[in-house]
């Protein structure tokens, strides 16, 4: 057994979690005054999105200094004090490794520019400029991947924003860097890496193969070999393409390569055509079979990461919950379905609140990158601003990025001053403090759910039990059974805002979202209900 087995993960967002000096902006010293709030959650790890130097064109996702700390966010001091002091309550810090590509700002790529014949030309992808573009490879951003530099009068590969180069991991150098300065962080004492867009390093461009390129494996193992595996530290991938299949290769249990990954499959089931922007309603069938197959694949040969939430996705509560009447319900509900799984929960901040998605009118409210190329590529190809503006409200990722709701004062008690991006006008209902002083609100549910995951015997059966559905045909409500020698327990979830008939039930309510017991055989609106078998 792992330690990060047993754990649970919450994600801080560093720029909308907590201002500490006025500036309107998230910081370091943000995040150490608030790590009682974390310790009260009762969370173990803190995934924390990328602090390093950055001109900030995708929010730190473009690094232009792994050794050094946004100016923003604070000082390397403050960085080894946030370290230290996770670490005297008890939990440890992953950080966010931004390894395919670096900001064009990072002096990799100015030598690249400014030195065309040095080794570090050959540290990104370059095409020579026969007058077009090397070929049709689209960034996720969308727009063409390549992008001239008139200088040199080269093109080279962006697979997100254009001030995102990708790195050439076929290049040994490369690799070696990369690894000398994951060695130099873990060095520091933290708990680990979360990797982002790690399927795309061994890409074969010239074959237009992104995710998934021959040598990944190759790669990965050879980074875990020389990096991870000298410590007791978990890491967890960002893999936009993988399946059960994959993720069991991924997260082999004899530890060649990750401690487990992201498999988005259960998100991608509400997306409507190729564009994420295009979404359907959840057949709530599909998420049955998908978590199913997920569950029973990776038995005893993997791990799963569970999630709902993360920084590039709109609320759960929103999406897949109802953020109106039923919000405190559903988010219970969703929280419940999830956190009694296999797998490592991972808690996005604010998720813990049922925050929920923003109702921002007009597009200068929006800060995201991704969110305003797509919002002019759509204008331009004639969409109308309404199914635009529809889509963004839905789908876009500053749903996530709204700063974190502590209470009821101005800024919500995020910020002194007005905050880099607005508030959620929710702030004055949805609050830490409103909640911590409410045994039943979502807050408090969640305390509960993590605490189930550290109670015996709930703690081994959530860890080691095996995966049933019950019912798989009923439509409207995700019900499983999870069984370990013994013992087991019953999880049942109602996905509607309507009652609904269910028979089943187990031995004894161990937790439920309503606070009076069940009657008859009706489930209420989104009611979640934990029985033990016995
Ligand atoms: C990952 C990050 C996302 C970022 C992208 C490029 O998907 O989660 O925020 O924009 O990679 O680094
Ligand atoms: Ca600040």
């Amino acid at each position: 057994m792992k330690w990060w087995q047993e754990a649970v993960v919450y994600q801080v967002y560093p720029r909308s979690f907590k201002d500490s000096n006025g500036d309107g902006i998230g910081d370091i010293q943000g995040i150490i005054s608030k790590l009682d709030y974390i310790q009260y959650l009762g969370v173990d790890v803190i995934w924390l999105s990328p602090v390093y130097e950055s001109p900030n064109d995708d929010n730190g996702y473009d690094i232009s200094d792994y050794y050094a700390i946004m100016e923003e966010f604070g000082t390397m001091q403050d960085m080894e004090r946030l370290i230290k002091e996770a670490s005297d309550r008890n939990i440890k810090i992953i950080m966010d490794l931004v390894a395919n590509h670096t900001s064009t700002a990072h002096e990799w790529f100015i030598k690249a520019i400014e030195e065309p014949k040095s080794k570090y030309h050959d540290f990104y992808y370059f095409r020579e400029n026969a007058g077009h573009v090397p070929n049709d490879l689209q960034s996720v951003f969308l727009g063409s991947a390549w992008t001239l530099n008139q200088e040199i009068n080269e093109y080279y590969l962006h697979m997100f924003a254009e001030s995102q180069a990708d790195l050439n991991w076929h290049n040994k150098e490369v690799r070696l860097e990369l690894y000398k300065m994951i060695n130099w962080w873990l060095e520091k004492g933290i708990g680990g890496f979360r990797l982002d867009v790690i399927d795309y390093v061994a890409k074969d461009i010239d074959n237009k193969i992104i995710t998934d390129g021959p040598l990944l494996h190759d790669y990965i193992q050879e980074m875990t070999s020389q990096t991870f595996s000298n410590y007791d530290v978990m890491t967890v991938g960002e893999t936009w393409g993988a399946d059960t299949e994959k993720a069991i290769r991924y997260s082999d249990l004899d530890g060649s390569e990750l401690s487990m990954i992201f498999n988005f499959s259960h998100i991608l089931l509400d997306q409507a055509g190729t564009e994420k922007w295009d979404y359907k309603a959840l057949d709530l069938i599909d998420l049955k079979t998908n978590f199913e197959e997920r569950q029973q694949g990776l038995y005893q040969k993997g791990w799963d990461a569970l999630f709902w939430c993360n920084h590039d996705l709109p609320r759960i509560v929103s999406r897949w919950g109802d953020d109106g009447d039923y919000r405190s319900e559903s988010a219970k509900m969703l929280g419940t379905l999830l956190h009694c799984m296999q797998g490592t929960p991972y808690i996005y901040q604010g998720e813990e609140l049922g925050m929920t998605n923003v109702p921002f009118k007009t597009i200068d409210a929006y800060r995201d990158i991704e969110t305003i190329n797509m919002y002019n590529d759509r204008k331009a190809k004639g969409y109308s601003m309404e199914v635009i503006m529809d889509a963004i409200r839905h789908i876009g990722r500053d749903n996530a990025r709204a700063p974190m709701q502590w209470d009821d004062g101005p800024y919500a008690g995020f910020s002194d001053a007005a905050p880099w991006i607005d508030v959620n006008p929710n702030y004055l209902k949805i609050n830490v403090k409103n909640q911590r002083a409410d045994e039943n609100s979502v807050l408090s549910y969640y305390r509960k759910l993590i605490e189930l995951r550290k109670k015996a015997p709930y703690k081994d059966i959530l860890r080691e039990g095996d995966f049933e559905l019950i019912d798989p045909k009923h439509p409207d409500v995700f019900a499983y059974k999870r069984e370990y020698t013994k013992d087991g327990l019953v999880v049942i979830c109602n996905f509607r805002p309507y009652p609904v008939e269910f028979s089943i039930r187990g031995k004894e309510v161990i937790l439920t979202n309503y606070q009076q017991a069940r009657q008859g055989n009706l489930l209420r609106p989104y009611e979640a209900i934990v029985y033990s078998l016995n």
